[in-house]
């Protein structure tokens, strides 16, 4: 064990190797907000072969708020810990829309406009990764929301 375990708080785990930044990113954790996070990337896994992991101390993270760290890590599980024990643990589930996170790469696109427009994107296929913008129809591929983050 790389990271000891937490008390309370959440535990993502399954994170694909080497996304565990992109992930704290998607989650809107910059590191100022005072929690105490551990982040180990690239540790050996029996089902994944490699993964990363994000321990959040003291701080349950609610799983739909996180669904979308399901964009960069498909297989990640969230573990809600309660005095040392998994309270609860579920996959994450890639929501139907997504909204802000994600930029339209299409520079007309009026959600790329200096006023302030939310982007908005449609879940169109889930694997490989697929997203169509709300305003422009423009689609996403998977590599194209990747190296964004
Ligand atoms: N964990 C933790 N602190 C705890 C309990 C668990 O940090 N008090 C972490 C474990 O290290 C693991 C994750 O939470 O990374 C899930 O714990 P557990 O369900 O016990 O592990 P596994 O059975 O290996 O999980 P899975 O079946 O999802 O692979």
């Amino acid at each position: 064990m790389i990271v000891r375990k937490i008390e309370n708080g959440t535990v993502i785990d399954h994170i694909t190797a080497g996304h565990a930044l992109s992930v704290l990113h998607i989650l809107g954790i910059a590191g100022q907000e005072g929690l105490t996070i551990s982040v180990v990337l690239n540790v050996k896994s029996d089902r994944l072969g490699k993964k990363d992991i994000v321990k959040i101390e003291g701080r349950e993270l609610n799983p739909n708020e996180v669904d979308k760290i399901a964009l960069v890590a498909p297989k990640a599980t969230i573990n809600i810990i309660r005095n040392y024990d998994v309270a609860s643990k579920k996959r994450v589930k890639l929501p139907s829309m997504i909204r802000g996170i994600v930029r339209c790469i299409n520079p007309t696109c009026i959600s790329n406009e200096p006023e302030p427009i939310q982007p908005i994107f449609k879940v169109e296929q889930e694997s490989p990764l697929r997203l169509r913008c709300y305003y422009c129809k423009r689609s996403l591929e998977k590599n194209e929301v990747l190296r964004q983050f």
